[in-house]
């Protein structure tokens, strides 16, 4: 179906006075004057719609909310130096009707509301702005990586080791379990894989064998988590970005990734102008100041000890207790990063026994070379380490856990034949956007979410 996309036009109206073309979209609102209609049609590729000025002659039947159409006219200057397109009833073709029990028939719907509609939320201004973000964020991150030598590798999704040791797993199976099974193992050996599997809830181990053969790789795939969080920002479904680079320490780790979000936002800043004002006028007032402040500032940098220190001294009633050894909950993340840095900062050095098992061990013997990158509003949106080269080291630290070695004998290779110091991190796509946007809820910055107890 030949026809122009919307946003070429609303671009540069200019340039297109006088000349004829033919568009396509959903009717987003219909009103009548006497002698002509005015009709705004969106296509999805750009927040603003094209109005359609229909001369009410002969034929005329007035277009409902919804309806999608294809319309051809002559390009003519409307108010403001925007471009409409005049046009008459026998140019207009409906090519699919929309009845009055349209849900979106009316603006102003709430986000709850909206969520209910999942296949039609896309049509309203706030989720239309929401996919292109995401599209354009996604694409800014491929880009950084290219651009920077990184290979974009594909993880398994389908796993039969839990990367994070954590036992928060999606099973995949075709066999129920049942009594007839006498044991586990034997359950598991009449499974498809003839072993316990599950979705992976991360490709770092798999990124860590890319990354030692390729020097720098990063992955962009779903990651799947089976724990009962029920969040504004936690999903069992997420996007999961993973850099795993050879020949780097925490510090190299810690600039990568400072380096890719700054980037990532100045495309956003500079591709997303409209959709940052929609934002901003609709749900966070200062946007883009904050994300103007992101690029220009350093990031903070405080170790989780002294982190600890700050919330103790802070003054503030956390409803969980703060004690050294204790896991940041999201209303500690958000004080130190809102209350005492006001900006996007790092914590380091965890105490070993609330991180993963791959995480380098700190000279101290009690912490760990991780990092977090916590975000105002958002709290944590970035996880991750330098990793456990030592073979020694690390064989401890999964005994110490309890792990079934067999089952990373690939992973313990790596330390085996030409280990290098390493790291990498993971940033979850969806805390990212709802960053950028302001949207607060996650459910809000992906098509289908997946949340427990809720699917669809
Ligand atoms: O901190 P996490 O669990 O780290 C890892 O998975 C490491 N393997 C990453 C690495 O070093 N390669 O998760 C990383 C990020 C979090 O900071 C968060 O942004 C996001 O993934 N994330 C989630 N996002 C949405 N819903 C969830 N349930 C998430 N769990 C983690």
């Amino acid at each position: 179906m030949k026809h122009t996309d919307i946003k070429e036009i609303v671009k540069s109206p200019q340039e297109w006075l006088g000349k004829e073309v033919t568009v396509c979209g959903w009717v987003r609102t219909s009103r009548n004057s006497k002698s002509v209609a005015f009709v705004e049609l969106n296509d999805g590729t750009c927040l603003k719609n094209i109005q359609i000025v229909i001369d009410k002659t002969e034929g005329y039947k007035e277009p409902r909310v919804g309806m999608s159409l294809k319309v051809s006219g002559k390009i003519v200057e409307g108010r403001n130096g925007t471009a409409e397109i005049n046009t008459n009833p026998d140019s207009i073709t409906v090519l699919g009707d929309c009845p009055t029990d349209y849900p979106l028939q009316k603006k102003g719907h709430t986000l709850e509301f909206l969520r209910s509609v999942p296949h039609l939320r896309g049509r309203s201004n706030t989720f239309n702005a929401v996919w292109r973000v995401r599209s354009v964020l996604a694409d800014a991150i491929h880009s950084y990586f290219q651009k920077n030598n990184y290979i974009y590798v594909n993880t398994p999704l389908i796993t039969g080791s839990d990367c994070e040791g954590a036992g928060e797993m999606f099973q995949v199976t075709t066999v129920g379990f049942n009594p007839d099974f006498k044991t586990e193992e034997e359950y598991y050996s009449n499974d498809f894989f003839g072993r316990k599997a599950g979705l992976s809830v991360s490709g770092q181990l798999e990124g860590e064998v890319s990354a030692m053969a390729m020097g720098k790789i990063y992955t962009f795939g779903p990651s799947f988590r089976a724990e009962n969080s029920n969040t504004q920002k936690h999903l069992a479904e997420f996007w999961h970005i993973e850099p795993e680079v050879a020949f780097a320490e925490l510090d190299d780790v810690i600039e990568i990734a400072e380096d890719m979000i700054k980037s990532v936002i100045k495309t956003f800043l500079e591709k997303c102008p409209d959709e940052v004002d929609f934002f901003e006028a609709h749900f966070e007032k200062g946007l883009r100041k904050k994300l103007e402040d992101l690029i220009s500032h350093d990031f903070g940098r405080v170790t989780y000890t002294e982190a600890i220190e700050l919330l103790k001294n802070s003054g503030e009633n956390f409803v969980y207790p703060v004690e050294w050894g204790c896991d940041l909950q999201t209303e500690h993340e958000r004080y130190i990063a809102e209350k005492v840095f006001k900006k996007a900062v790092f914590v380091t050095d965890y105490p070993k026994e609330i991180k993963s098992f791959y995480m380098k061990q700190n000279p101290d013997g009690k912490t760990v070379a991780a990092v977090d990158l916590l975000v105002p509003e958002v709290g944590e949106i970035i996880g991750g380490s330098e990793r456990e080269a030592d073979y020694e080291k690390l064989v401890s630290a999964m005994k110490e856990r309890n792990m079934n070695l067999d089952l990373y004998s690939d992973y313990l290779d790596l330390r085996k034949y030409g280990s290098v110091p390493h790291g990498g991190f993971g940033l979850g796509f969806e805390r990212l956007i709802m960053y950028t946007t302001g949207m607060s809820n996650i459910r809000d910055v992906i098509l289908y979410p997946r949340t427990v107890g809720s699917i669809r």
